[in-house]
């Protein structure tokens, strides 16, 4: 795995969208996997700057997201196929027919699983995975107990998940109890993983995701399986790794050439 400090969230942005656009750089038609929630919205930025500025032509790229509430429709503004739209498709020139969301209003949510990671796999697998992390250590919304060897499926949300996405709808009551969510084993086929995380309040999850053991209570720490996975974080999502020292040596003498 490879870790790297970074002084704050703008440098986590900047060095992800650079992973990115790097993948785009190889593959114009490359395969993104696309987290919600806070933690990517800097590298949506930045990625949307570089488009904005004509460094960067991601009208090839496609996008498939990680997860979805169950029982919102896709036109409530805190659905993820709103969120992705907002933050994602639009600011990134990206083709709306090419960005695909799992739809958490199908009358057989169990189908609509199974046709995801079909879908995923039609599009050839995805070229990198931009993760997240909850503060429980989930990653997409596999919550802690989910399986390394769990596909895209309907779930439940774990109570602090719900508690902590509160704060997008009126009330706590309003935050779905259920959500489709890629599984740890579709992620790990991911060709890349990077998992940004910013702030304090994700120390203690970052710290269980590189340092603690393989564990499903800490389901990303699945990372560690992969080859080539990355994990930017800022100086307070870096603040509960003992090994902070040891990080910034490995990553200051890495190897010329390209990221992994
Ligand atoms: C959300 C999403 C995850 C995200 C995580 C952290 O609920 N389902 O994909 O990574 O929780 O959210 P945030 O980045 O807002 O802290």
């Amino acid at each position: 795995m490879e870790i790297v400090i970074l002084p704050g969230p703008d440098e986590v942005a900047r060095v992800a969208a650079q992973r990115v656009a790097d993948v785009v750089r190889r593959r114009r038609d490359a395969v993104i996997g696309l987290a919600t929630g806070s933690s990517p919205l800097g590298l949506y930025a930045e990625l949307a700057r570089r488009v904005a500025e004509g460094e960067l032509d991601l009208s090839g790229v496609s996008g498939f997201a990680l997860d979805e509430y169950v029982g919102i429709p896709p036109e409530h503004p805190e659905s993820y196929a709103s969120v992705i739209r907002r933050t994602v498709t639009e600011p990134l020139g990206l083709a709306p027919g090419r960005v695909h969301v799992p739809d958490g209003r199908a009358p057989d949510l169990h189908a609509a699983a199974d046709a995801y990671e079909r879908a995923i796999g039609a599009a050839g697998g995805i070229d990198v995975q931009v993760l997240g992390i909850g503060a429980n250590g989930h990653i997409g919304f596999n919550e802690p107990t989910s399986s390394f060897a769990s596909r895209t499926r309907v779930t439940t949300l774990a109570p602090r998940t719900r508690a902590d996405n509160a704060r997008f709808f009126g009330t706590p009551d309003e935050v779905p109890v259920h959500c489709l969510t890629q599984g740890l084993a579709t992620i790990l086929e991911a060709r890349r993983l990077l998992l940004v995380a910013q702030g304090v309040v994700k120390a203690v999850a970052v710290a269980a995701a590189v340092e603690g053991p393989l564990t499903s209570m800490c389901p990303a720490s699945v990372l560690q399986l992969h080859p080539r996975a990355t994990v930017l974080v800022d100086e307070a999502a870096a603040g509960r790794l003992r090994l902070a020292d040891y990080y910034r040596y490995m990553h200051a003498h890495r190897p010329a050439g390209p990221a992994p």
